[in-house]
């Protein structure tokens, strides 16, 4: 179909099929995407470590460009968890093959064995075409359990980096299994922690029915540099209302067959069906039988990144936008487009930082802007094309230093992100969401796609225009402090726009009132970073005496599939704080608190943002039991209580910091203290 959206209206152009529609009352946006998820699927569980920062780039031509990456990032203290190949490390860019010269097995083991060592996970590319090729494996063993779709009763022949291919066909239970098979032997070769799945719409570099040319070697030779120019026989597929129907839709701009550069829609799947009806599942089927086959491996909980997605996808794979470029517009595109995926229930979403194509301009300032913005998609990583010029964050010393900045508060946020993808896994809410899911009653926000928030309580400001070094930016009603300088405080009363600095190494963060952050310390690997001790920061609104906030947190042990409470398992705790009068109350309240005693995780310190004076006469309970103040460790810091009165413009805001807490996150307790 074609869809035309002209702002006032919306218009379908079908070809054919029948209509189902849903409608999701909500009320509120959430309720919608919960009521949408429950019918399609809950997005699925995601490993903690895939919420660290990913690197990748197509052209790392061998195995010590790969290492010197993971070593530039460790020089320059940016954190990364996970290190990605594209078709590099292939043998002929053969699906499940290695390069034997440039990515050697027993070096690579090396490699694998000690990025594990240190909790660095591995990520690999496997798209759906494989190769023609009589003496490859993965073929003949396709062909034997005969799994490719088919054309006139032959596999269909189409063309993608490795030259000539087949598609299998996933919606043929063999083409499962002997995809999982692969997937299984693979894996065996070389441990992968996930499977990143592309092409899959499925792209074809050819059109219509082709053959093998007999007059010229297709493709040419195999080079490094790729090449997408079909090299096969092909002629356009016109004689059946599959291929040609009477309505030319719109494809790659020009007026061509249904299955231009895809599968002829004529093509046949198992059981009789056709191309035509199952195109938009592809990629669908290619995350669920990716998925079975990471499942049945170790019973590790999957990672799997599809650049084709439809309804469900989300229940099986996270998404990346594609092959963007690195452009100021492509840069403020990436967040309508991330925005829309969380609707769409694939709430692990981003774009390829940087930009994946090169732009004409030069990116270091943009590349410093989009990893502030990056570091900010729930999928973050950066990418780049064989031809673009390095882009790793540290190639240059202003794109380090705000990856230092974004990524550092990132990796703070860690905990509250997984727990968003916790919610997300429970009820559809999406990771990132626009500004009225939050606040459905600001409607100066609905066309709001400049800023974002991050789960109910984080505002994300990004600059998105060259030169700039400030920002406007909108507020929904009420106090927002500023996560990387607490002490910088946003009063808003309406929707006009609130100019922020943003000097190039900056981007602006907030909290929202009304919110309890649960935070780590950072690091520079997630694994590492989830060990460490949390902080709470609880936002008040700006000088009200009568306020609450709310917050929770959800941690379990990341490596098994599911995301469920379960005792031994998982730790869930519901965090609220009242200011009343001069009286400041926090209590926490824990459900299966085994696990995160187990790996004794700690609250060491509150950040409260918003009171007025001095805090005195702590009473700290754990448990239900009354800590005394002075042989409680949960008491004997409080002390330390640092105040500070920051003003911004006419705004005064206040923090007062409890350190040297050491309550385990696994027992429930309550505290109070009074204001001067
Ligand atoms: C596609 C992908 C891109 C990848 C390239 C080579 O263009 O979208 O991310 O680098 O194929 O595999």
């Amino acid at each position: 179909m074609d869809v035309f959206y002209k702002g006032t209206s919306l218009t379908y152009k079908i070809i054919g099929g029948l209509l189902d529609f849903y409608f999701f009352s909500g009320p509120d946006p959430l309720d919608v995407v919960d009521q949408y998820t429950a019918l399609i699927g809950r997005p699925a569980p995601m490993p903690y470590w895939s919420l660290g920062f990913h690197q990748c780039r197509w052209g790392y031509k061998d195995l010590s460009v790969v290492e010197g990456v993971v070593e530039g990032y460790r020089k320059a203290n940016i954190p990364l968890d996970v290190i990605w190949n594209d078709d590099d490390h292939m043998d002929a860019a053969k699906d499940f093959t290695l390069d034997p010269i440039n990515y050697p097995h027993s070096k690579l083991l090396e490699f694998l064995d000690q990025i594990h060592a240190q909790g660095m996970k591995y990520i690999v590319l496997i798209d759906p075409g494989i190769s023609v090729n009589p003496s490859y494996g993965v073929y003949q063993r396709g062909m034997q359990k005969d799994v490719f779709i088919k054309l006139d009763g032959e596999p269909y022949l189409a063309q993608v980096w490795p030259g000539p291919v087949y598609f299998p066909d996933f919606l043929n239970p063999n083409g499962v299994s002997w995809w999982v098979d692969e997937i299984s032997r693979f894996h065996q070769l070389v441990p992968v922690d996930g499977l990143w799945i592309d092409m899959n719409e499925a792209s074809n570099f050819c059109a219509g029915k082709c053959v093998i040319p007999t007059t010229h070697k297709c493709p040419e030779k195999f080079s490094t540099t790729p090449n997408w120019t079909c090299c096969l026989d092909c002629k356009d597929l016109t004689s059946t209302r599959w291929d040609n129907p009477p309505y030319k839709i719109n494809a790659s701009g020009k007026s061509a067959p249904l299955g231009y550069n895809t599968i002829a829609t004529s093509a046949m799947h198992y059981d009789g069906v056709l191309e035509y009806n199952a195109h938009s599942l592809y990629g669908l089927s290619h995350a669920i039988a990716t998925h079975k086959a990471l499942l049945g491996l170790d019973g590790k909980r999957p990672f799997i990144l599809s650049r084709s997605t439809f309804v469900g996808s989300g229940s099986y794979a996270a998404h990346w936008t594609g092959d963007n470029k690195g452009t100021w517009e492509d840069l403020k595109y990436s967040i309508s487009t991330m925005l829309n995926f969380g609707l769409f229930g694939v709430p692990m979403v981003g774009s390829d930082i940087c930009g994946f194509y090169p732009a004409v301009v030069p990116l270091e300032e943009i590349c410093s802007r989009w990893i502030e913005l990056g570091a900010f998609y729930p999928f973050s990583r950066d990418h780049a094309n064989f031809a673009s010029p390095r882009q790793e964050l540290y190639q240059w010393n202003s794109v380090a230093k705000s990856a230092r900045n974004a990524l550092g508060l990132r990796y703070k946020l860690l905990p509250y992100l997984y727990t968003l993808i916790y919610e997300a896994h429970l009820t559809g809410a999406p990771v990132a969401r626009p500004v009225f899911f939050s606040f459905p009653e600001f409607t100066p926000s609905y066309g709001l796609s400049t800023q974002f928030m991050l789960g109910p309580g984080v505002m994300v400001s990004p600059v998105l225009e060259q030169g700039a070094t400030s920002v406007k930016a909108m507020f929904p009603q009420g106090t927002w402090y500023n996560l990387f300088d607490m002490t910088k405080v946003v009063i808003s009363k309406d929707a006009s726009l609130i100019t922020l600095d943003a000097p190039l190494n900056e981007i602006n963060v907030h909290v929202c009132q009304g919110i309890v952050l649960a935070m780590q310390r950072g690091g520079l690997i997630s694994k590492e970073a989830r060990q460490t001790p949390f902080t709470l920061v609880i936002a008040f609104p700006y000088g009200t005496d009568g306020a609450e906030a709310k917050g929770k947190v959800y941690v379990d042990d990341d490596e098994r599939p599911e995301m469920t409470l379960v005792e031994g398992e998982a730790t869930y705790v519901e965090f609220v704080a009242n200011v009343k009068g001069k009286t400041v109350t926090i209590t926490s309240s824990v459900q299966m608190g085994t696990y995160s005693l187990s790996k004794g995780l700690m609250i060491e310190k509150m950040s409260v943002l918003g009171l007025q004076g001095k805090a005195k006469e702590l009473a700290i309970e754990v448990d239900g039991m009354a800590l005394g103040n002075t042989s409680s460790v949960y008491f004997n810091h409080f002390g330390e209580v640092q105040q500070g009165l920051v003003e911004r413009g006419n705004k005064k805001g206040m923090l007062v910091e409890l350190k040297g807490l050491e309550l385990p996150l696994g027992k429930s307790f309550s505290m109070s203290w009074q204001m001067e």
